[in-house]
């Protein structure tokens, strides 16, 4: 089941050289999307590897954690906790900057997003560096929250990102 769907993504994933910058390598999620049925699928990866975790909301991140995470939370009846790139939310937000494989960038989350001691589980698409995932558990931490677990569709090996996380429960449906 594992390895057959980190086929499904590992096929569907478009590798686009020297973009957004020279010398790095970006994953295009796009011809995975436009596919209902492996959308579908993967979903339902991602539904399945929670299956035994405890948690009580979903937080996505902007931009592309938002696409799986709303999938998994509507299929799993789980609310979606928002964080987004800087200027975004509106009242009072908490904010954490962090460095990207390419440039940097600033998060916010609303400061009253979750109760005391709400457990989430945090969704996004590529684990790299895992500047991007400690960001959110920060933010997570910073209202209140816990992290149940990190939840990626793809990670790239190479850039180490589970070291920048070691202190969390990992969850990738592909390892590169
Ligand atoms: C990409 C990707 C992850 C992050 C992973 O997002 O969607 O969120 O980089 O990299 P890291 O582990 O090194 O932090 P990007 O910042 O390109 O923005 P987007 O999701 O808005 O497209
Ligand atoms: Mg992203």
């Amino acid at each position: 089941q594992n390895q057959e769907i980190g086929k499904v993504i590992s096929e569907n994933f478009r590798n686009i050289p020297d973009f957004p910058q020279p010398g790095i390598i970006f994953k295009d999620i796009a011809p995975l999307l436009s596919n209902p049925a492996i959308f579908k699928r993967i979903t339902d990866a991602f539904v399945l590897a929670l299956k035994d975790i405890d948690f009580d909301k979903i937080v996505i991140l902007e931009s592309r954690g938002f696409i799986f995470g709303t999938a998994i939370g509507l299929q799993m009846g789980k609310g979606l906790i928002l964080i987004r790139k800087k200027g975004k939310l509106p009242g009072k937000v908490e904010q954490f900057s962090f460095d990207l494989e390419y440039g940097k960038d600033v998060f916010e989350i609303q400061s009253d997003a979750l109760a005391k001691g709400e457990k989430v589980v945090i969704v996004d698409d590529i684990l790299a560096t895992g500047g991007t995932a400690d960001a959110a558990c920060r933010l997570v931490e910073k209202v209140g929250g816990v992290v149940s677990a990190v939840m990626f569709l793809y990670q790239i090996k190479d850039l180490k990102g589970e070291e920048r996380l070691s202190k969390y429960k990992i969850i990738n449906l592909h390892v590169e």
